[in-house]
């Protein structure tokens, strides 16, 4: 991890990554049975490695409102899950064909093709289920409500809709414009880190302004957040990242990096870590590891 992250975020992220590990562990199938390839590839994608933003989003968001631990972990581990499972197919020949990920082989190249798809397709309806159980929250409409924001936040009009557009911008003869960039980022990785900002103010039952400022605040630290990763992409080794690196331009994929160039990209990432924070104003310190962890985003070096 950076030298730059402050040691009391850093050790409780550190502390949250090994509850959501915890939580993933009990929650996902034990390999047995004929079918038993196919969990051992869920547990390998999703247990074991990641920085878990995510989830540590979720508990911070919900500590905001003080719920219950056990509900945000269930929900943080819910949200890793289907990240998980946009990872794997993510890193599929017919998409960025990457062979590692996460500092290990690639759960296709671990496994198989056909493993690897179904894989994600479990992780992902496994992560539904999780939000859906009782054990999440005693209230129903929360349940309800926390399953329409995922589903919402991954398909269609989020984290797939990104992803369709990065596919298609792929070498594709006109390059994206700096909007049309920032669209494709909302939606495959801003929606996302946006639900899971919000996630503990749903869990909490909180008021309509915080919950805006905390899915505003997750809007604004997920463009960072691709920014960023797109800046790795450019500059770090895959050793440090844990995944090939130098592939985007390669690949001709839309960042800003490619289109604004290092240094510009650079300053508008710190523009939005500046906003994110902004929209945190309304909270008092308990929010302050949230506001560490923005400007840790941009300054990551994995
Ligand atoms: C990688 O996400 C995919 C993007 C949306 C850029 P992370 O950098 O959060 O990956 P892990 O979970 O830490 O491995
Ligand atoms: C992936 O973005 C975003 C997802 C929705 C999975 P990238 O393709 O840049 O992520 P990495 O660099 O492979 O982690
Ligand atoms: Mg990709
Ligand atoms: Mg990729
Ligand atoms: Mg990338």
């Amino acid at each position: 991890m950076s030298a730059t992250l402050p040691a009391e975020l850093a050790a409780a992220l550190k502390n949250a990554a090994a509850e959501i590990e915890q939580t993933l562990d009990a929650l996902l199938p034990l390999p047995e049975g004929p079918e038993a390839r196919l969990f051992e590839a869920m547990r390998y994608a999703a247990m074991g490695g990641g920085k878990r933003l995510r989830g540590f989003l979720v508990i911070e968001g919900a500590r905001q409102f003080s719920v219950a631990r056990a509900s945000a972990l269930r929900v943080a581990a819910a949200i890793e899950m289907l990240h998980a499972y946009s990872l794997v197919h993510d890193d599929l020949p017919a998409m960025d064909d990457d062979d590692l990920r996460r500092g290990k082989p690639s759960t296709h190249k671990a496994f198989d093709e056909a493993t690897a798809i179904l894989a994600g397709d479990a992780l992902q309806a496994h992560a539904f289920w999780v939000l859906s159980e009782e054990d999440t929250h005693s209230d129903p409409a929360v349940r309800a409500e926390l399953v329409r924001c995922l589903a919402k936040a991954a398909g269609a009009r989020g984290m797939c809709g990104g992803q369709m557009l990065d596919m298609l911008a792929e070498g594709a003869g006109e390059p994206l414009d700096e909007p049309a960039i920032g669209r494709l980022q909302l939606l495959k990785t801003g929606r996302l880190i946006e639900f899971a900002a919000e996630a503990g103010a749903i869990l909490g039952k909180a008021a309509p302004l915080p919950r805006h400022a905390l899915a505003a605040y997750g809007r604004d630290l997920g463009a960072a957040f691709q920014i960023a990763d797109d800046l790795l992409d450019a500059t770090a080794s895959a050793e440090e990242a844990g995944k090939r690196t130098g592939k985007d331009a390669a690949a001709g994929k839309a960042t800003l990096v490619a289109l604004l160039g290092k240094e510009r990209a650079r300053i508008q990432a710190a523009r939005l870590v500046e906003q994110a924070c902004a929209h945190l104003d309304s909270f008092g310190e308990r929010a302050d590891r949230l506001r560490d962890l923005a400007t840790y985003t941009v300054q990551r070096k994995s």
